[in-house]
């Protein structure tokens, strides 16, 4: 699909796509998680965890620090196994390993904390990666690509530095091009600011605000509630290894249900 055609399908309010989730006629959800367990050893890190994301959908995802959202990322791409439930992306059950994982796995972009580039290669290198030799782009395309992606997150003029050349908040914005270049259905962010100085957070927000605008369904965590305001349409709150619960943000923010969520936010927003 071209990004036009995405833009155009997926462009409707925040508003509206969160209410598309719930209308009877609604499209499959691009993400799906039933009944989903997980244990660490005799952790119950994941436990019955439901959750539907629909096409477009922006889900921030915050909670305590061990309550599973990490986990919770990593399942979805399929870097941690689950125990049992089901996890489908675009109504496809993901595939316990092979070169129909790899396919699945390109539709699920990540973002992690720490940048991951590799050290060695160019910033260009670091985007082309991916599609020469999981999508067996030609060359010139993929560069082309890159060149476009890195434009876009507004480090185009980077292309032939080795990542440690960079900021760590233009580090991070390869990393989204380096994600958004396998063309992925839906893109997982997990903390992505938490590593950075204060004066490079926004620049990667802005990156990702400008992601939600354009249609990408994301799933992510953080607890940047600027972030979660402009771009969330629902705002999930996990505590031990449950989503405890989920509302838009405003609603979430000023008006949370739960003890655990009101001690949260309380913690949050006093330091
Ligand atoms: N590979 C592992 N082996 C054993 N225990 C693990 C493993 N990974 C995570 N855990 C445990 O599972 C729980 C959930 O971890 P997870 O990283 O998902 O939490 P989180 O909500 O992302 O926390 P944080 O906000 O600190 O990033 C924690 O108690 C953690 O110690
Ligand atoms: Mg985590």
């Amino acid at each position: 699909m071209t990004r036009d055609a995405q833009h155009s399908e997926s462009m409707p309010t925040a508003s509206s796509s969160a209410a598309a989730g719930r209308s009877p006629h609604a499209t499959q959800p691009l993400v799906l998680l039933k009944d989903v367990n997980k244990h660490f050893g005799p952790l119950h890190v994941l436990q019955n965890i439901n959750l539907e994301v629909t096409k477009g959908e922006v889900v921030v995802v915050i909670g305590p620090s061990g309550s599973g959202k990490s986990t919770l990322c990593r399942a979805i791409n399929r870097l941690e196994t689950i125990d049992d439930g089901d996890i489908l992306i675009d109504g496809r059950k993901l595939p316990a390993e092979g070169k129909e994982l790899a396919n699945l796995r390109a539709d699920v972009g990540m973002v992690f904390q720490s940048f991951n580039l590799f050290a060695h290669k160019s910033i260009l290198e670091n985007v082309t990666l991916g599609p020469l030799k999981v999508k067996k782009m030609k060359n010139g395309e993929a560069k082309e690509l890159a060149m476009s992606l890195l434009k876009r997150v507004g480090v185009a003029n980077q292309a032939d530095k080795l990542p440690a050349q960079l900021s760590g908040g233009q580090q991070q914005r390869v990393a989204i091009a380096r994600a958004l270049a396998m063309k992925p259905k839906v893109m997982l962010f997990d903390e992505p600011t938490s590593a950075l100085d204060p004066e490079m957070i926004n620049e990667v927000l802005d990156t990702m605000v400008q992601l939600a605008k354009e249609g990408m369904t994301m799933i992510v965590v953080t607890h940047e509630m600027g972030f979660a305001r402009k771009a969330a349409d629902r705002v999930i709150f996990m505590a031990d290894g449950q989503i405890v619960e989920q509302a838009a943000p405003e609603e979430f923010f000023t008006n949370p249900k739960s003890d655990r969520a009101k001690d949260f936010l309380g913690k949050i927003l006093n330091h």
